[in-house]
């Protein structure tokens, strides 16, 4: 018998009968021009979509105050979910399984993102250090405890009109230091009411739109991506192996389908902590991403047993045929960074090279 490549084992999430672990990661890709889902992306993505391969989608907004960068797609309009259909349907007649993933940057902004010109929403009232990636962040306004009831609403209302564009489910957005972390990490969050200080004060907002989109679309369609050991745009946190347990423990209660970690290595290569606490203590679907090679890939969900699946991000995004070219040990394409985010519908976008067989 030929030995078997991990990877591309078969899975069952949930009610979805995975084919392989090869999973497309969100990536945000600039070409949504105002806000609106553009039809190129039906190519995009059903390049990427294999029969009983799971994708998710880039960041996609869950209203008008969710934005921090140019042209990125939302879901909170009924023209957006219009334009969604087409994308979704490309990948379900290659027999995919699509999830969106819905987010909102918090105080990853600036006025020029914001309705008229306001101070984009956060935990804090404390701004990311201008200049930081190049990019003049405007100090953000501190969401007051009778606000967030619409933050939380605005994300259910999201999950639902996902479902409504035929999505098969949804990832709540809740890494690389958007405005679920500014609440979920100490380094950001400086309230004292009760969405501050205590662990338990800072998981509540991730807790509550996870329990409103679990009630409204069914917690079997629902993920959470969240990266407790990162520190992306000033969002450390003091013990992230605690918040992380935490969140993994806390997740159960509601029966969602899957938590997707962000390695730590991904951020430090030295670090001391790993997902398995989180692994062990999460009783849904585990999947895995960041810095991942074939080879690391077929480890952690072999050998290791470190996740169920494996989410790539730039190799998917060069390789179209990534799957494929796993199981051919076939070379890989080179990803160009300087299209990752440029507007352009096709280069960098949809003409990366498939295999020639
Ligand atoms: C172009 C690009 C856009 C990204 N956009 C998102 C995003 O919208 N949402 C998200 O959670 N992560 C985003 N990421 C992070 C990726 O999902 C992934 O974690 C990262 O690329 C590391 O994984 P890799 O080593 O497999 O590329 C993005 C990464 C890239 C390269």
């Amino acid at each position: 018998m030929a030995p078997t490549t991990p990877l591309l084992t078969p899975y069952k999430m949930g009610n979805f009968n995975l084919s392989h672990r090869v999973v497309l990661a969100p990536m945000t890709r600039n070409r949504s021009y105002d806000n609106m889902p553009q039809p190129h992306a039906i190519l995009y993505y059903s390049q990427r979509a294999t029969d009983g391969g799971l994708l998710i989608t880039e960041a996609t907004g869950v209203s008008d105050t969710a934005q921090g960068y140019p042209e990125t797609p939302g879901i909170w309009t009924k023209e957006q979910v219009e334009a969604w259909k087409p994308i979704v349907n490309g990948v379900h007649k290659k027999g995919g399984i699509f999830f969106c993933q819905i987010w909102h940057v918090g105080r990853v902004s600036n006025h020029g993102f914001q309705p008229n010109g306001d101070a984009p929403l956060s935990s804090t009232d404390k701004g990311i250090t201008p200049g930081l990636d190049g990019v003049d962040w405007s100090p953000p306004r501190r969401l007051r405890v009778d606000e967030i009831p619409a933050l939380i609403n605005d994300f259910r209302l999201a999950a639902r009109n996902a479902i409504d564009a035929g999505f098969d489910g949804i990832e709540i957005h809740g890494a690389n230091g958007y405005i679920i972390e500014q609440f979920l990490k100490d380094g950001v969050n400086d309230r004292t009411d009760r969405y501050g200080g205590t662990l338990e004060n800072r998981c509540r907002l991730a807790l509550e739109i996870v329990e409103a989109v679990a009630n409204e679309i069914g917690g079997d369609k629902v993920g959470i991506r969240l990266s407790p050991f990162g520190n992306y745009m000033e969002s450390g946190d003091s013990n992230p192996g605690a918040l992380g347990v935490y969140m993994a423990n806390a997740l159960n209660k509601y029966g969602i389908l899957y938590l997707h970690l962000i390695e730590p290595r991904m951020m430090d290569p030295q670090t001391p902590y790993t997902t398995l606490p989180m692994r062990k203590a999460f009783k849904g679907t585990f999947i895995s991403s960041s810095g991942y090679t074939k080879d690391d890939g077929n480890k952690a969900v072999g050998e290791e047993n470190a996740a169920d699946l494996i989410a790539f991000g730039r190799l998917f995004l060069a390789n179209p045929d990534l799957p494929k070219r796993f199981e051919l040990g076939a070379d890989l394409n080179k990803y160009d960074r300087a299209t990752f985010y440029t507007q352009d519908p096709v280069v960098g976008y949809t003409d990366y090279p498939f295999l020639e067989v």
